[in-house]
């Protein structure tokens, strides 16, 4: 889903997109956008990605005004994505424009379009408020 994601947004003329696995708080600033995939494991988000923000908080990372998406396969409840987008938005401030993008279980063919077009539409919304 991440690679179909960040294709998708590097279709925008002008976008730059790096793809981490992991990612420390630190260089989230660096970034005019993140977006952030996770599954929902045990009604909750991936450790790693609730440790990101933890500690971006703790260490008061400014995300204010930065576009955010999230995303995620999920198996039948699929809570994760809905908080990491809760996050961006309520504690991070930033702009989170599109509704978390949910995928059941592996994605085929015409849901890894789906993640394409919503990396898109995430890069071209970027470029339009530039
Ligand atoms: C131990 C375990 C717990 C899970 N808990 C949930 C859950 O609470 N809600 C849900 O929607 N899916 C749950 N799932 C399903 C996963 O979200 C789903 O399989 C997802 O595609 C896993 O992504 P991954 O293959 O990238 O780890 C769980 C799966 C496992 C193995």
């Amino acid at each position: 889903m991440a690679k179909a994601v960040a294709e998708g947004a590097k279709m925008v003329h002008g976008v730059e997109v790096e793809l981490n696995y992991y990612a420390s708080p630190e260089t989230l600033g660096a970034f005019d956008a993140i977006i952030v995939g996770t599954p929902t494991y045990h009604h909750d988000i991936n450790m790693d990605v609730k440790m990101l923000f933890e500690e971006a908080a703790v260490r008061n990372v400014n995300l204010k005004g930065k576009i955010g998406a999230s995303f995620g396969s999920y198996g039948w409840s699929g809570e994760a994505p809905k908080m990491v987008y809760e996050i961006m938005k309520n504690k991070f401030e930033m702009r989170v424009t599109e509704p978390p993008l949910l995928n059941k279980y592996t994605p085929d063919q015409k849901q890894l379009e789906n993640c394409k077009e919503f990396g898109k539409k995430i890069a071209e919304r970027l470029m339009d408020t530039a």
